[in-house]
């Protein structure tokens, strides 16, 4: 197998990607077995938070090139990878990227479908599509742009160079720098202290943030609002306001 599922810790899954004869490339089978991980995930009750990492000097090289050089436009349609992307675009629970090493083209593009990032002090992102006679296509434009802006995202995309863990984080590309050996208890360190709060209002923080982030502010903001409102219907609304008022840990049972 091509994608490993491990146990992080309480209520937490591990997603390692391990193709090392060609630095987590991915290819169809990476591709189809990422889909089907994340898809059983997203219904496995005992899972409320997901990280997903690779190996200590790369985190993905990016789409299999060598699956791809003789490709005709009508051979990437029938392979609708966007297929395989979806579970994981749609992923409903908190989704941290543990990133060593190298994660290019698709593999920053994978990194950028989590909602936090933890990389390494060595690690480097690129979108090197472009010097292979592509662009990005599982959502590096977009997300890239969304994540840094224009100008940063611009330079990233025409350029396909590099960029360090540090100028990663000082853009906004990360959320932490840590190093290397560190990367992975970060994350689901992380991944366990979210695992512990109420699951129905880190669901709805998710969705909002990237639903949200797309809409115009009134429409964000009254999605907001109801979902604020829904909150007051949870058991979990009820006991973490109780075990404040009665000065005692909250016990979150997801209701
Ligand atoms: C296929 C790959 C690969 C890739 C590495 N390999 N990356 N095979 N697709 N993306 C293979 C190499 O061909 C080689 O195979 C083996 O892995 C080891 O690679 P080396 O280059 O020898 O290793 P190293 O010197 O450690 O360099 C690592 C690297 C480099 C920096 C990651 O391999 C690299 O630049 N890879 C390509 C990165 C890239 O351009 N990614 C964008 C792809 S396009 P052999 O058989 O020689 O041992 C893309 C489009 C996304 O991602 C579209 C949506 C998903």
């Amino acid at each position: 197998m091509e994608v490993l599922l491990e146990s992080g810790g309480e209520c937490v899954a591990l997603v390692r990607i391990n193709r090392p004869e060609a630095r987590n490339a991915l290819n169809s089978a990476v591709r189809e077995q990422l889909a089907r991980t994340f898809v059983e995930l997203a219904s496995n009750d005992d899972i409320r938070c997901v990280v997903v990492t690779g190996m200590e000097k790369v985190f993905a090289a990016g789409a299999d090139i060598k699956a791809m050089a003789d490709a005709q436009p009508i051979d990437m349609i029938l392979r609708a990878s966007e297929r395989n992307w979806g579970p994981i675009k749609d992923f409903p629970k908190p989704l941290i990227a543990a990133v060593n090493g190298f994660a290019l083209g698709g593999g920053c593009e994978l990194a950028m479908h989590a909602d936090m990032i933890i990389a390494g002090a060595s690690a480097k992102f690129a979108q090197p599509e472009i010097r292979v006679g592509i662009i990005p296509g599982a959502g590096g434009t977009q997300r890239l742009l969304r994540a840094v802006g224009k100008f940063k995202a611009m330079k990233i995309l025409l350029t396909g160079e590099m960029v360090s863990a540090q100028e990663a984080e000082a853009m906004g590309l990360v959320t932490e720098v840590v190093p290397d050996d560190e990367v992975l208890d970060r994350a689901l360190a992380l991944a366990r202290s979210i695992a512990l709060l109420p699951p129905l209002a880190v669901r709805k923080i998710k969705e909002l943030v990237l639903q949200g982030g797309d809409l115009p502010l009134e429409a964000a903001l009254v999605m907001e609002r109801h979902a604020f409102q829904l909150m007051f219907a949870t058991a979990d609304q009820k006991e973490g306001m109780q075990a404040f008022i009665e000065k005692r840990s909250p016990n979150f049972t997801g209701l």
